[in-house]
C-alpha cells in the first residue's frame, strides 16, 4: 500500500530548493509541493484579516476558515486561499517579512504538517521546506538539506525579483533572507536543522543541472 517514495529537501531560505525540487519532480514525474507557498498563503490571511499573533483562540479561528489547494501546472506552484490564486502575492515583501513569525506558531504549524502529510500519503512526492525530513516525514528514503553562501542567495533572489520589484534593494533581501535564517533556526517549534541521515548540498558553487545530477545520483543509489 503505502510504498510511495517521498525526497524531503529542506534547507535555508532562497537557496534553490525549490528550482532543484521542481526539477526533480519533472524528471520523476512526482508531485512537487512548496511547503512554504503554504505557510506563505496562511501568513497573507493573517495579513489580510489583521490576526494577533499572540491571541491564541484567534489563530485557531481563522486556520479554520482558511482553505489551501495546489494546482500543479507545469511544476509550478499555485495555490490557492479560499479559492483565490494567491501564488504571486505571497511572494511578495509584505508576507515575506511577517511569514517566519507566522511559521513560528504552534497552531499553524500543527495544521500544516497534518495536511502535508495527508498528501504523502499516496503519491510519490517532493517537498521542500524547513521541517519535511524532520517533522513532516521523518521516514522519507531520500533527505537533502541544502546550504549556500548568503550573499550568493540573496543575489539570486534579488535576480529573480528585481524586475518585477525594482524599489526592492538588494540590501533588503540580504536583510530579509538573514532575519528568516535566525528565526527559522532558533524558533521552539520544529526549528530549521538538518535531519541527522539528510545528505548536504551546498549549491554555492555549482549550477542547476549539477545538482540536479548530484539528487539523480542519490536516488539512483537507493534503488541500487
Ligand atoms: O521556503 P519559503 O521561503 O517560501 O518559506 C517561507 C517561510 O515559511 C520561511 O521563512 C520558513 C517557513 N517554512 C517553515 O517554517 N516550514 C516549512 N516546511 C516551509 C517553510
Amino acid at each position: 500500500m503505502n510504498n510511495n517514495i517521498i525526497v524531503a529537501i529542506d534547507g535555508y531560505s532562497s537557496c534553490g530548493k525549490s528550482t532543484l525540487a521542481k526539477a526533480l519532480a519533472k524528471k520523476l514525474h512526482y508531485i512537487y509541493v512548496d511547503s512554504g507557498a503554504m505557510y506563505r498563503a496562511v501568513t497573507l490571511y493573517f495579513l489580510r484579516n489583521n490576526i494577533d499573533l499572540t491571541n491564541h483562540a484567534q489563530i485557531e479561528e481563522a486556520l479554520k476558515n482558511i482553505h489551501l489547494n495546489f494546482h500543479s501546472r507545469d511544476y509550478e506552484t499555485h495555490i490557492t486561499l479560499n479559492d483565490e490564486e494567491v501564488s504571486e502575492e505571497v511572494r511578495q515583501m509584505p508576507v515575506s517579512e511577517k511569514v517566519s513569525a507566522v511559521a513560528a506558531l504552534k497552531e499553524v504549524r500543527r495544521e500544516m504538517v497534518k495536511q502535508q502529510q495527508r498528501m504523502g500519503k499516496s503519491k510519490n512526492i517532493v517537498m521542500d521546506g524547513r521541517d519535511i525530513g524532520t517533522a513532516v516525514f521523518p521516514h522519507a528514503p531520500l533527505k537533502i538539506f541544502m546550504t549556500a553562501d548568503p550573499k550568493i542567495r540573496a543575489e539570486r533572489r534579488y535576480n529573480e525579483i528585481h524586475a518585477k520589484n525594482p524599489e526592492v534593494t538588494l540590501e533588503d533581501i540580504f536583510e530579509n533572507i538573514a532575519h528568516r535564517d535566525y528565526q527559522d533556526t532558533t524558533r521552539e517549534e520544529s526549528p530549521l536543522v538538518r535531519a541527522d541521515d539528510a545528505i548536504i548540498l551546498d549549491n554555492t558553487n555549482i549550477t542547476p543541472e549539477q545538482q540536479l545530477q548530484f539528487a539523480l545520483d542519490k536516488i539512483e543509489a537507493l534503488k541500487g
